[in-house]
């Protein structure tokens, strides 16, 4: 089934039942991403290396919100996917090491200036939900629908994004969304390749009196959110009445969730579906004490610290993306010593893929 795409209505009448496993190998976790795996003294020495080395190199380090805790203590720049993109891009620094995902590093290596070197810790740090899309089904769709309009999520790797007209990202999937319904009347719009996040998509479409059958969906889904099911949330809410619930729109949960607050079951403002960075925003804003957490659990870090009253539920405490954790502190110390690993892209994918990027960071 991976990376099928289907008409939005057929899409969500199967979403719950199809097989949305990944299609890739999820690696094993390395047994220094977890903190009480590296001693007081190797973690000294590669923090003070990595500021040596930063310096040396007139380097950035920027690391994703799902990050082991001790490598985005030493980072320079810490959020979501999109705020990394905007980081990176604004930077002058000549090293950029950005430990996240390929996807991500990408997108930094096709809008980098040209002294600019992208650096990522790790080459196993790959994506599930990447690995749904599929470039030849999105031609085969454009070349049935000639006026498509093809909207990439942000976890894309460079070939989807050079067949793509506009990018989102989780944190503004709705602007951009609302935007192409608005701007592009009456095409048919494909969005891939996140199924939940397209459930959301249609949402927004019937809620502005759009017909549903414009949009095509594709049924890809991240192998760690799909197994943050409406059962979690239920299950946490139950045990802490009265907390609030703060969800990313990749989880399984998001369509049931979704139809909870339409059906005035659940309050709108006790639950909120925000990117990684929304979720930390959330938590430092909201006047409820706890709060439950759908996501992977290393954003759990950054809420804390930004809201250290709070108390944090996971709602699946094994939510855990292993391809992220590839990234530890030992791996961003050999990545800035040795230059390694350079991320670069084809210049021909590079150009093509610019302009939808351009647009995602454009449209906040
Ligand atoms: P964010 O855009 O919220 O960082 O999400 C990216 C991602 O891979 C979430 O799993
Ligand atoms: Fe990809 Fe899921 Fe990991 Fe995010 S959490 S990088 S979507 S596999």
């Amino acid at each position: 089934m991976a990376g099928d795409i289907f008409p939005a209505r057929e899409a969500i009448a199967l979403m719950d039942e199809v097989d949305l496993s990944p299609p890739i190998e999820v690696p094993l976790i390395p047994a220094s991403a977890f903190p009480e795996n590296i001693s007081r003294e190797e973690r000294e020495f590669l923090r003070a290396e990595i500021a040596r080395l930063k310096k040396e190199r007139n380097a950035l380090i920027l690391a994703h919100n799902y990050m082991p805790p001790d490598v985005q203590d030493v980072a320079d720049a810490i959020g979501d996917s999109l705020y990394l993109a905007q980081q990176g891009t604004a930077s002058d620094a000549d090293v950029l090491c950005e430990a996240a995902v390929l996807f991500m590093n990408q997108i930094l290596a096709i809008m980098a200036r040209p002294h600019q070197k992208v650096l990522a810790p790790s080459l196993e740090a790959l994506c599930s939900l990447a690995a749904h899309a599929d470039v030849n089904k999105i031609r085969a769709w454009k070349r049935e629908h000639s006026d498509g309009v093809v909207i990439s999520y942000v976890n894309t790797y460079v070939d989807v994004k050079a067949e793509s007209d506009y990018c989102c990202a989780s944190a503004n999937s709705a602007k951009v969304i609302k935007y192409v319904i608005e701007h592009e009347p009456g095409r048919p719009i494909l969005f891939l390749p996140d199924v939940y996040l397209g459930f959301y998509a249609a949402k927004l479409l019937e809620k502005m009196g759009e017909p549903l059958d414009r949009l095509f969906l594709m049924m890809g889904a991240c192998h760690v959110h799909d197994r943050i099911k409406p059962h979690h949330v239920e299950e946490q809410r139950r045990l802490h009445p009265g907390a609030a619930a703060v969800i990313h729109p990749e989880c399984g949960c998001t369509s049931a969730c979704m139809r909870q607050i339409a059906s005035g079951m659940v309050p709108e403002e006790m639950m909120q579906f925000r990117s990684t960075q929304g979720m930390i925003k959330f938590v430092r804003e909201t006047p409820e004490q706890t709060v439950i957490v759908a996501t992977e659990i290393g954003n759990i870090h950054p809420m804390s610290k930004a809201a250290p009253e709070k108390k944090l539920i996971p709602a699946n405490p094994e939510a855990v993306c292993a391809f992220m954790k590839q990234n530890t502190l030992r791996g961003v110390y050999e990545s800035l010593r040795d230059l390694k690993y350079e991320i670069t892209v084809d210049r021909d994918l590079a150009e093509r893929a610019r302009k939808p990027i351009e647009r995602m960071l454009s449209i906040v």
